[in-house]
């Protein structure tokens, strides 16, 4: 009971995306970084890795507007009927940029973000780089995807794979900012990697 009582900061964040209809506090992770550097604008095409439950999307899906499109990307479904929205429901690893390019119609993403995760198993190392995989993938395809000076974004455990992973983003797409963002709970060791978009 005593237990139950205790304040968690964290609470403030479930609470709020609960009233805001976000299904995931994750949202204000993205939404911090967004004030801060200007990652979505109207009229964007943006790829969204990890998608489920959906709240990433769905602020992402506010912001570029009725001319913007949104793809998500996740193993479990993503409840969201938006007609500027599409969602593929697969393994990441199993995904070709082709596949994406044949959704949009396009050959470009203006955007590409990543808050894919492991199921964490207490290994924190195995969790590591599992987590590493993932970045590296969502990399892959942003190397594939996103157009000349486009912004990416993506989350990792951090680890001793942390600076090659950083090293391998800053020589294939260009200079990094690493961001941790308030909302993240003390205890995680989840930071984001950005690469920001060079043509505002
Ligand atoms: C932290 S959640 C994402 C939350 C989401 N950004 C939101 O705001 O609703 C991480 C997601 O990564 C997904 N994921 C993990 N491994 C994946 C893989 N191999 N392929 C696709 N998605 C994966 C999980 O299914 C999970 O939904």
């Amino acid at each position: 009971m005593v237990e139950f009582m205790k304040y968690r900061p964290q609470d403030h964040y479930f609470k709020k995306a609960k009233a805001e209809k976000y299904p995931a506090r994750s949202v204000y992770k993205l939404q911090e970084a967004d004030k801060k550097y200007k990652i979505l604008r109207p009229g964007q095409l943006v790829l969204d890795l990890g998608a489920a439950p959906g709240s990433w999307s769905k602020y992402a899906l506010k912001k570029v507007g009725p001319k913007g499109l949104v793809v998500g990307v996740d193993l479990s479904p993503v409840n969201i009927k938006h007609s500027r929205y599409r969602f593929v429901q697969k393994d990441i690893f199993q995904l070709s940029p082709q596949e994406l390019n044949t959704i949009i119609e396009k050959d470009h993403f203006d955007v590409v973000l990543s808050d894919m995760a492991p199921k964490t198993t207490g290994d924190r190392s195995g969790d590591h780089f599992r987590s590493i995989a993932l970045a590296e993938k969502a990399l892959a395809l942003a190397e594939a995807l996103l157009r000349r000076g486009g912004t990416f974004m993506v989350k990792v455990f951090e680890g001793e794979a942390f600076p090659d992973f950083v090293k391998q983003v800053k020589t294939r797409l260009g200079p990094v900012k690493r961001f941790r963002p308030r909302s993240t709970r003390p205890s995680s060791r989840e930071i984001f990697v950005l690469v920001i978009s060079r043509q505002r």
